[in-house]
């Protein structure tokens, strides 16, 4: 079963092991690799930042990738969701696809947000089908937005509202539990 469980200290050395590897760090649109530095100023950020939380993606029990929301102070009640798989052998095999649908229920659940919403590069194939299939609408293409490796990117820019996932949430989680691949 995939589930979303709180990070706790250990997270912290795996995240930074899984954020430089190449096959994660293609599609993030910071500059360079993280220092371990910032990364634990970042990670400690993830649990006492009001801005921000983060969740361990796990596969019967074992981490395996993160989510995460940001911007959760903003009055618009909207977050800037981010994510990635870490383990190799994790991706492409619906993980992702779960993670989106538990990570639209804390937010629009828990969370009580009123928008979700991601920026994705363009050829980030896996990213856009699974995000699309948990709800997302495309709401714009920005191009040359992001500069990775000295290119320029284009990004896909992807939201959802409170009420749509509203409508989509049951049949969602229906079709990720008849494929166990969520708890019923
Ligand atoms: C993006 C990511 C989280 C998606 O998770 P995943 O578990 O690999 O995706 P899923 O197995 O749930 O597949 C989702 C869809 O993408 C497709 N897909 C998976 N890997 C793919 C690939 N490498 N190329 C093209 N399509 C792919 C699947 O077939 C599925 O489509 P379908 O529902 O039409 O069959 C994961 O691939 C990842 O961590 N990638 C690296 C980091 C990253 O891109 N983070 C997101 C930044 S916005």
């Amino acid at each position: 079963m995939i589930e979303l469980r709180d990070l706790r200290d250990e997270d912290e050395a795996i995240l930074f092991q899984w954020r430089s590897e190449p096959e994660v760090d293609r599609w993030m649109s910071d500059a360079e690799l993280p220092s371990r530095e910032a990364h634990a100023a970042w990670f400690n950020a993830l649990r006492t930042d009001p801005d921000l939380r983060g969740w361990m993606i796990t596969r019967a029990g074992a981490p395996m990738g993160l989510i995460t929301l940001s911007g959760l102070s903003s009055h618009h009640r909207r977050a800037s969701l981010h994510w990635f798989l870490g383990s190799a052998e994790a991706r492409g095999r619906g993980v992702g696809r779960a993670a989106q649908v538990l990570g639209l229920d804390l937010a629009f659940g828990e969370l009580g947000l009123h928008k979700v919403f991601a920026e994705v590069m363009a050829d980030n194939d896996a990213a856009l089908k699974a995000q699309s299939a948990a709800g997302f609408r495309r709401e714009g293409y920005l191009r040359g937005h992001v500069l990775k490796g000295g290119e320029a990117r284009d990004v896909v820019l992807l939201g959802i509202l409170a009420s749509e996932w509203a409508e989509l949430r049951e049949g969602a989680r229906r079709a990720l539990s008849d494929a166990n691949l969520i708890a019923a």
